[in-house]
């Protein structure tokens, strides 16, 4: 019965999600739960938080962007991204969880649902904001894409947020015969954790698609910033009280930016190998980004606001890869070619040619996806999210210190089935 549950089914997802509510009673009693009582040796208060809202980039949309896109963000859902995912296809860029799954199972043991998803949410414990494509600028302002580009940046998805809060109230009044869907009260909006991960998009695709070189992308970093300082005062004055803001992971370290600025001198790369030009933007980034936090501290006391300092993490696993069991630092999982397993013309879950051979990564990706800190050249692995979700959770590269303060439940973080 169990391994009939356990099967991995490409079938219907439908039938899949049904599948994994009715196996994950089952797996954490006979299979998970010894293991929770082990890891459960801590003192401080269980997470607690009634529901988790995010907003970002592609780095955190667990299916907004396909729902709205479904041409342009269709390998989200295809192999190999979500190989590891619980109720695969998962309609994420990543092998397995994102950071915000992380966050999300540690705090309340379920995943939160894209806002966009028409079938089959369950908003219960929160709802995903977060956009393939989302800029922390507004999109308005960001025209100079020849190719697609996502309206759905952080002014918009906060538009999300307040849509949101007129459906709970609404819904609040009506029957509970009509209104079929749980979801949470109006009055846990303000006791809920947000959590803000945004301005890898801002800065990644200018220089993924040549629109600003390495020095331009430099002096956007003040406009990028203000826009996520933006969006947590919004959210603050929405009524916000928790809110988590990450940092975002060194450029000059990731496969794609490694490949696409390969340098020809030992002196433009630093002792872990990455590029120091494009380092500057994100130690840019993030210094403002920390600067920003304490001055809103300030003008906002009765907030709490947590600081994740993913960076940390990052530089944290690149100094001693082993100790986390990373045996490719800076190469990609799924990918092809080069120094870096990166190659800009076939990219992950995608067919092509590369010089006079045939590539099909639609199905195939590296033997041990857990030794690698990218899954896909652009976007962070499984084992890097679980890595920065368990540190903040438990207080590590967190601050004020202490972070969030809660034990996370591990129950259903490496579940993949
Ligand atoms: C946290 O939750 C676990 C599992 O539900 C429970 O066993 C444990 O006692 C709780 N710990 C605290 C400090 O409330
Ligand atoms: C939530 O916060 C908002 C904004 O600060 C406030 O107007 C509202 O009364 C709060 N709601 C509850 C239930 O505390
Ligand atoms: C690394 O792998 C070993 C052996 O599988 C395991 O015991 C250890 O917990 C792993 N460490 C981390 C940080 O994942
Ligand atoms: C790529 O490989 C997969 C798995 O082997 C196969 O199903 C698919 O047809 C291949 N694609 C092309 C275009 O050959």
């Amino acid at each position: 019965m169990v391994s009939e549950l356990m099967r991995r089914d490409s079938g219907d997802m439908e039938q899949n999600l049904m599948r994994f509510r009715a196996a994950m009673s089952m797996v954490f009693w006979i299979v998970l739960f010894p293991v929770i009582q082990g890891s459960m040796a801590v003192t401080v208060k269980n997470c607690s938080y009634p529901a988790v809202y995010s907003f970002g980039d592609s780095l955190s949309d667990v299916g907004n962007s396909i729902a709205a896109f479904p041409v342009q963000f269709a390998n989200a859902e295809l192999p190999p991204n979500g190989i590891l995912f619980p109720t695969h296809a998962a309609d994420r860029f990543c092998d397995g969880k994102l950071l915000i799954d992380f966050l999300a199972f540690g705090v309340r043991r379920r995943p939160i649902y894209p806002v966009l998803r028409g079938i089959s949410p369950d908003f219960t414990y929160g709802v995903s904001f977060a956009a393939s494509g989302g800029t922390a600028r507004a999109s308005s302002t960001w025209k100079r894409y020849a190719g697609f580009n996502s309206p759905f940046s952080l002014d918009v998805q906060f538009e999300w947020l307040e849509r949101t809060k007129v459906r709970y109230s609404y819904y609040e009044r009506q029957d509970p015969v009509i209104v079929v869907q749980s979801l949470p009260t109006l009055a846990t909006l303000n006791s809920s954790l947000y959590v803000v991960y945004a301005g890898y998009q801002d800065y990644f695709f200018s220089l993924y698609d040549s629109v600003l070189s390495p020095r331009e992308t430099l002096s956007i970093v003040g406009s990028v910033v203000d826009a996520v300082v933006e969006l947590v005062e919004n959210v603050i004055e929405f009524g916000g009280i928790d809110l988590l803001v990450i940092n975002l992971p060194p450029l000059g370290c990731i496969p794609a930016m490694l490949t696409l600025f390969l340098e020809s001198t030992p002196d433009s790369y630093d002792s872990r190998g990455c590029l120091k030009e494009l380092n500057k933007i994100t130690t840019a980034h993030n210094a403002q980004l920390g600067d920003a936090m304490i001055t809103l501290r300030a003008k906002y006391p009765t907030a709490n606001l947590y600081y994740g300092d993913l960076h940390g993490v990052y530089t944290d696993i690149l100094s001693s890869p082993k100790s986390y069991n990373i045996t490719q630092p800076l190469k990609a999982c799924c990918g092809v070619g080069g120094y870096y397993n990166f190659d800009k013309k076939v990219t992950c879950g995608n067919t092509g040619v590369i010089g006079n051979e045939f590539v099909n990564l639609t199905e195939t990706y590296c033997a041990n996806p857990a030794g690698y800190l990218s899954w896909d050249g652009i976007h962070t692995s499984n084992a890097l999210n679980k890595a920065v979700a368990t540190d903040f959770l438990s207080g590590k590269h967190i601050t004020p210190d202490g972070g969030l303060n809660c034990s996370p439940d591990f129950t259903f973080w490496d579940a993949s089935f």
